[in-house]
């Protein structure tokens, strides 16, 4: 594990405030009738202005800056001129930067236009599950109360956790060890110490917690067909608590 310096970790922060800036500025363009490619080009218009570079372009041969997923699309959905967002329609957004060598990374989950109640429940709790897992990184915890955390919030308003799937360290490369498990028993794996960033990011599935991939080898669906919601925050442990690079914190 990678730990980072303080200068190291504002570098950090600001690639991830950019990450952020360009996440508000996709979600207010996106609306019944665009097209996930419009958004996917706005996104790297506003990256190269703000100085950076898309981080996910060209990792692994993934061809664009934004993951559009859509719907029972879990993650990793590729942006496309044919697919346009349809009223009712919930999306993950997740956006990677490299600025001045250092990678940010985090997504949200949007509705376009109206969004069913059922729909909302599920992005309320997922980012619920994103925000309790944030107060578990601080020194004295250990890795695993993360994936606890997460599994219990999401389990007790009856959704499921993927397993497939999982969160990182990140740095100057966005997958550093270790993995962080969105689900299993706390209190194992390596204590928490300042100067570790990790990108934490649960993705909860409305129905059965099963990935399947499609044949482009990216886009990962539920087996249900159901709806699924994924948001993630890359959070520095601190002396003082968590700190969550490009929004606030410790
Ligand atoms: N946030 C995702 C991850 O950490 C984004 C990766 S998309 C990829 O795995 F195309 F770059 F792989
Ligand atoms: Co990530």
């Amino acid at each position: 594990m990678v730990l980072k310096t303080p200068d190291e970790l504002a570098v950090m922060d600001r690639a991830n405030s950019l990450v952020h800036d360009t996440l508000r500025l996709v979600a207010e363009a996106a609306a019944p009738g665009v097209s996930t490619k419009e958004l996917d080009r706005l996104a790297e218009e506003h990256i190269r202005a703000g100085g950076g570079r898309p981080a996910f372009k060209g990792y692994h041969g993934y061809p664009a800056t934004l993951c559009t997923s859509v719907n029972d699309v879990i993650v990793h959905g590729i942006p496309s001129a044919d697919h346009k967002l349809r009223n009712g329609d919930v999306m993950g957004l997740d956006c990677g930067v490299v600025l001045d060598g250092f990678i940010g990374d985090a997504a949200i989950t949007v509705p376009i236009g109206d969004m069913a109640p059922e729909a909302k429940r599920l992005l309320d709790v997922t980012r619920e599950c994103l925000e309790l897992a944030v107060e578990v990184v601080r020194p004295g915890s250990r890795l695993t109360d993360i994936g606890a955390v997460i599994q219990k919030h999401a389990e007790a308003a009856g959704f499921s956790v993927v397993r497939q799937l999982v969160g990182h360290g990140i740095g100057r490369s966005m997958h550093e060890d270790p993995q962080v498990y969105n689900f299993g028993p706390g209190g194992r794996g390596p204590a928490l110490r300042p100067g570790l960033v990790l990108a934490i990011e649960p993705m909860v599935n409305a129905g059965v917690s099963g990935v399947m991939f499609d044949d482009d080898g990216w886009t990962a669906r539920t087996e249900d067909g159901k709806l699924s919601a994924h948001f993630e925050y890359s959070v520095a442990v601190t002396e003082n608590g968590p700190w969550v690079l490009g929004v606030g914190g410790a």
